[in-house]
């Protein structure tokens, strides 16, 4: 099988989620044995359909616009099997550099009418690769992706050329470092998507299921963590991208925004059969304390002081939150009696590992 996979994500690799995704896809697909070209649409020209009518009249099957579709991209697509459309989802469809590309295979058509049953349709004038859509949104909700389904089976689905819809909600998640493990259940259910396309013809039930699994119990935690994120990239000046490049931390405004967060953080695998109570006693702007209940794997937040804590982290709340975005040196405050640590201090130093995510 000879595959065309296109990804229309503007984002360079490593920051687009739908390029993760469909690296899997590709991985998988190979596995199988397909041959498969995979084309970032950011490093190509692929320009506006003019409507200029010219692939129907003057230079039948083939568009004027002299750029790498028209050399290069549109050739390509015509000789594959199957063309796999990776993106993310804009504004609640289809991207507009992958819609750009899509509207530009308008030579494959002739351009008469023809009517089957009542509908009104165009006459393929080349062969029409079959096609799998590949889509990531930031929002957690399956129902985002349905006006683009329904957009999808319209202009494929009727005529048996569409092979697979792989929709991904939540996908900024898969890289956050706490849902590292749902991340790659995710990952693997998309390469097996890729070895059922090319060895079945479509992707199962049953790994349609996995690829869309829920990453989280309360995927709320990670929208409040994300508002978190953009204030502190409005206030630091960054982009998203900065953001991570400078490996930056959002910073709670509040005791209960630091709840939201430490709970982001916490990495399940990290406290595999291990039970703990940690609680902090604020000072300063926030007066307050709050506590940690971390139970194989499972970590639980609540307001005010817990029954028996293992430990008890005392600080001033702004100082705290300098450590936690590393602005101040956590041992250095530690030694300089800036805040102080009751009980177990092997627990304390483990913190850097319980919650690096
Ligand atoms: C212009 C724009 C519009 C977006 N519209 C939506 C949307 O309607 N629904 C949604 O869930 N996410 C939306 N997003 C978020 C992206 O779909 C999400 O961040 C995705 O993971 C990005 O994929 P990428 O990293 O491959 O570019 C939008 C992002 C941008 C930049």
């Amino acid at each position: 099988m000879k595959v065309l996979a296109l990804n229309g994500s503007p984002r360079s690799e490593g920051m687009s989620k739908s390029k993760i995704m469909l690296n899997a896809l590709v991985e998988g697909m190979r596995g199988a044995g397909a041959e498969v070209d995979v084309v970032d649409l950011r490093e190509k020209k692929v320009r506006t359909c003019r409507g200029c009518m010219r692939c129907w009249t003057t230079s039948p099957g083939v568009c004027a616009i002299k750029d790498d579709m028209t050399a290069e991209l549109f050739p390509k697509w015509l000789e594959a099997d199957l063309a796999v459309y990776s993106f993310p989802l804009y504004h609640f469809t289809i991207n507009a550099d992958m819609k750009a590309f899509i509207e530009r295979t308008l030579p494959v058509l002739q351009p008469f009418f023809i009517s089957v049953g009542k509908e009104t349709l165009h006459p393929l004038r080349y062969r029409h690769p079959r096609v799998a859509f590949l889509s990531v949104a930031g929002f957690p909700e399956h129902s985002v992706f349905d006006q683009l389904s329904s957009w999808v089976r319209f202009l494929y689905g009727r005529f048996g050329i569409l092979t697979a819809e792989i929709y991904r909600p939540m996908a900024e998640g898969l890289t956050v470092p706490s849902l590292r493990h749902k991340a790659s259940e995710v990952l693997d259910a998309t390469r097996r998507a890729g070895g059922e396309i090319v060895e079945q013809g479509s992707v199962s039930e049953e790994t349609l299921a996995r690829i869309t699994q829920d990453m989280h119990d309360d995927p709320r935690l990670f929208l409040k963590a994300g508002d978190l994120m953009w204030k502190t990239c409005i206030r630091e000046g960054v982009t998203v991208r900065g953001f991570s490049e400078k490996g930056l931390v959002p910073r709670p405004d509040d005791p209960g925004e630091f709840m939201t967060l430490m709970q982001v953080a916490f990495m399940p695998e990290a406290a595999r059969n291990m039970s703990a109570v940690i609680q902090f006693d604020f000072s300063g702007r926030h007066e307050s304390s709050c506590s940690f209940v971390i139970d194989n794997g499972t970590i639980r937040a609540a307001e005010g002081a817990a029954e028996s804590p293992g430990l008890t982290i005392r600080s001033d709340f702004d100082l705290w939150m300098d450590i936690l975005c590393k602005r101040a040196d956590g041992q250095q405050m530690f030694l300089e009696n800036k805040y102080t640590a009751l009980g177990d201090l092997d627990l304390l130093m483990r913190m850097k590992e319980l919650f690096a995510g």
